[in-house]
């Protein structure tokens, strides 16, 4: 069986979908690989490190892809590449199905079998398949680390014998797996740590990694969670005195960071403009949420903004801000999908359809979108009877 790695053609994608380590992985299980010329430059990982792991690199897509069965990379394809694949070929990426309609459809019409890692189900035999976790939880590390770049002052309390320099306090929204990576890291910083998330469960997770938990309605946040361990959106009446509780909060800190997501939506608004001035100048906030819409009322996707003396950080991909990780985390996930699906005798990468991690993952078979949540609605009026 060939795997083909594709080199990434979105703008700023740093990471690549394999590493030396899973190439010799991969060839461990009898499949060959072929690597797009360049594609690991991002990450560091050169063309001759694949080729001595056992790669072979070639020199355009076509090259790369022709005669693989399975494609492997970071971001799916392009809509309007799609057509570039052969029919019956699968192709296993990142595809942000929510907010990427075309690619599905276009996958579907040129007849490729498109698989998404972030679709990944949230079950104890899909763990070291689970690419949100692995990518967040390098997000929400980076994200202090951004943080603490921008800021003009000392995080830590410092005694020295020219006076004490206070402790910076931190804020943490959304306490997941990218917010908790974040405490622990404003934490080893040596700042005084604050976090608030909708879940009950993250009450206790935040308190044992040393940071305060701040919440105004503990009653309301038993019922906030789903089955799949992700936030609900919360009621209307929740939002304001969680904004009102926040406000007071913000006003305080000196360091923010925004992780809070609610999967297939916008992301919630949890920072205001007002809140946002309510900074004193020099503060920072980032927004880890960017590119699902923003936590933060003025956050801009790819940059970093002064608003009155206080920055606002919305750096797009930030686990591609650590591309070497991230590449080789990423890189394990997609091994460990694959691998759980290999015949060993056949040498072959076998869809079990029945099987509930293929279930959570598959978006397009044999030239149509098969993944319930994805199925277009019919269009209106079809079908109905006019009279
Ligand atoms: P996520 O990236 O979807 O959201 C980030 C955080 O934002 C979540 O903790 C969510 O509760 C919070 N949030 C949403 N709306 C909010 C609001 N209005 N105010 C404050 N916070 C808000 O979530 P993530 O990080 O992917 O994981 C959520 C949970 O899923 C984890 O903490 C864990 O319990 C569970 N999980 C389970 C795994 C497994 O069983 N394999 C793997 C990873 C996570």
């Amino acid at each position: 069986m060939k795997i083909a790695v594709l080199r990434e053609t979105r703008a700023g994608e740093s990471r690549v979908a394999a590493s030396p380590e899973t190439v010799k992985k991969f060839a461990a299980l009898g499949a060959s690989v072929s690597i797009e010329r360049g594609a690991g430059e991002g990450a560091n990982y050169l063309d001759h490190v694949f080729s001595e792991a056992g790669a072979t690199i070639s020199g355009t897509l076509a090259e790369t892809i022709s005669g693989a069965d399975l494609i492997i990379g970071v971001r799916a394809p392009a809509a309007d590449s799609m057509n570039r694949f052969q029919r019956g070929q699968k192709i296993v990426a990142i595809v942000s199905p929510h907010s990427n309609g075309d690619v599905l459809q276009a996958a579907a019409g040129a007849g490729v079998d498109l698989f998404a890692m972030d679709l990944m189900p949230r079950i104890t035999r899909a763990q070291s398949m689970d690419v949100l976790s692995s990518q967040s939880n390098l997000a929400g590390y980076k994200a202090v680390i951004d943080a603490a770049a921008y800021y003009g002052r000392a995080i830590p309390m410092m005694m020295t014998a020219a006076g004490t320099i206070a402790p910076a306090k931190m804020f943490i929204m959304g306490a997941g797996v990218a917010g908790l990576q974040a405490i622990a890291t404003a934490r080893r910083l040596g700042g005084v740590v604050s976090a608030t998330d909708v879940r009950w469960a993250a009450k206790e997770q935040v308190e044992s990694l040393g940071a305060s938990f701040v919440t105004v309605d503990e009653e309301a946040m038993k019922g906030a969670e789903t089955s799949g361990g992700y936030a609900k959106e919360m009621s209307a009446d929740f939002q304001r005195r969680q904004a009102e509780f926040v406000g007071k909060h913000i006003a305080k800190q000196n360091i923010v960071v925004t992780t809070a997501l609610i999967p297939g939506r916008p992301a919630p608004r949890l920072v205001t403009e007002e809140m946002v001035r309510s900074m004193a100048p020099g503060s920072v906030i980032v927004d880890l949420a960017v590119e699902q819409g923003g936590n933060v009322a003025l956050s801009r996707r790819g940059e970093v903004i002064d608003v009155g003396g206080v920055i606002i950080i919305g750096f797009e991909n930030v686990p591609g801000r650590l591309a070497t990780d991230a590449s080789s985390l990423y890189a394990k996930n997609l091994f460990n999908f694959v691998a759980a699906f290999f015949d060993k005798e056949k040498k072959e990468f076998v869809v079990d359809e029945n099987d509930d991690i293929i279930k959570g993952v598959a978006l397009t078979r044999a030239g149509a979108i098969i993944h319930p949540n994805f199925i277009p609605a019919p269009i209106a009026g079809e079908g109905a009877t006019h009279g």
